[in-house]
């Protein structure tokens, strides 16, 4: 049976719920919530954009674009919280997420993209495989403790040059 296609759009308050349920289980619905809200404000200000993958009316993919302020880094963003429903992973939406993300970015003008990941994780192989590079690793920079064990990753920073907008062919 042919796979149903995915819409990759920004948020919308509504999707709260299917946010909390498929991509931040681990956060309560008000704390999705008000991220949302927070993420909207910041998106009305051109500061910041959070991308949702929708599958047969069901948000199960999340993805955010952060502007970097600082005056010497105005050219980067980071790409964050980036996250797919287990039940949908492996379909090429994370890529289809980042595709979106890329011309946002070079809307804005940003020439690298930045994300951080746990060396060693599955999100690491899938970042390498969309293109990004490492440029910094932490040696045991994330600590966890999980069902009683310890986990312990680095803390590994990784970016992509962002391809700039091709220009409209104007008349010669
Ligand atoms: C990481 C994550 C967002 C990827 O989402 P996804 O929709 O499954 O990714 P895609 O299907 O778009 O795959 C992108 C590419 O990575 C490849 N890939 C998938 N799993 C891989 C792995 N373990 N190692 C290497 N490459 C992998 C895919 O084959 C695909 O490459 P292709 O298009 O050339 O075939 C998803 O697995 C996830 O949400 N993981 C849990 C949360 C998490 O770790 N988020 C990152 C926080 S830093």
């Amino acid at each position: 049976m042919p796979s149903s296609p995915v819409i990759i759009r920004p948020v919308r308050r509504e999707d709260a719920i299917d946010l909390q349920t498929h991509c931040f289980s681990r956060n309560t619905l008000e704390e999705v919530q008000q991220q949302v809200e927070s993420n909207l404000a910041r998106m009305a200000e051109g500061q910041w954009l959070h991308l949702v993958a929708q599958v047969d009316e069901i948000v199960v993919g999340s993805a955010e674009l952060k502007r970097e302020t600082h005056r010497l880094l105005r050219h980067r963003a980071e790409w964050t919280g980036v996250v797919v429903d287990g039940e949908y992973q492996g379909r090429g939406i994370a890529r289809a997420l980042l595709a979106e993300t890329l011309t946002q970015a070079a809307t804005w003008g940003i020439e690298l993209l930045t994300v951080g990941v746990r060396g060693g994780t599955g999100a690491e192989g899938v970042y390498h495989r969309l293109g990004f590079r490492e440029y910094a690793r932490l040696p045991s920079g994330f600590k966890e403790v999980c069902d009683g064990k310890l986990l312990v990753f680095d803390d590994v920073s990784l970016y992509l040059p962002v391809p700039p907008l091709a220009s409209p062919s104007g008349p010669m």
